[in-house]
């Protein structure tokens, strides 16, 4: 059975380095998105400090729809170019939100919330969805959040066949 352990989170590069590693265990042999999204929402929200919530949202018909999570109910539905989440889907590009208050169109789901990272997932026929972070930290997540966030959004979707130019596993 995996376990997560502990990692050092003074050295992010370290810290990216061991969360991947950790999380290509969990997710080893398993194609499933939605078992993968919640072991991976686990895993992020469990490791990571001063998170208030780690998840998913996917593309349904156009639009974003909440997937697997840990924190708070999350607003539902989100269009694609609203809020942090819809911003990053619509450019296929991450977005790091230092302050939330200051994002014109943020989507408040919880109050606590102060900072945000999106990461797009896109898979090999085009976008899948978001991973979404949010903290009750002014600024809590910086260049090198955003690329272990982005080196952890490329594990889940190779793990559900979803890489570019992959096969999808059946
Ligand atoms: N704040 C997000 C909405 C999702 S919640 O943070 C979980 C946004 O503006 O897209």
């Amino acid at each position: 059975m995996f376990e997560a352990h502990r990692i050092d989170t003074t050295d992010k590069a370290a810290f990216y380095r061991e969360l991947a590693a950790q999380l290509e265990a969990l997710l080893t042999g398993e194609s499933d998105p939605i078992a993968n999204a919640a072991n991976t929402s686990a895993l992020l929200y469990q490791m990571m400090p001063e998170l208030n919530w780690a998840g998913f949202y996917l593309m349904r018909e156009g639009e974003l729809v909440l997937g697997p999570f840990q924190g708070k109910p999350a607003c539902v539905r989100i269009p694609v170019g609203k809020g942090v989440c819809g911003t990053a889907m619509a450019r296929r590009a991450s977005v790091l939100v230092e302050d939330v208050h200051a994002f014109p169109g943020h989507i408040a789901c919880d109050s606590a919330s102060r900072s945000e990272l999106v990461v797009p997932l896109i898979g090999r026929d085009g976008a899948i969805g978001v991973i979404d972070l949010d903290s009750p930290t002014v600024a809590r997540f910086d260049a090198a959040d955003q690329a272990g966030i982005e080196r952890i959004a490329a594990i889940y979707l190779s793990a559900c066949g979803e890489s570019a130019g992959l096969a999808k596993a059946s």
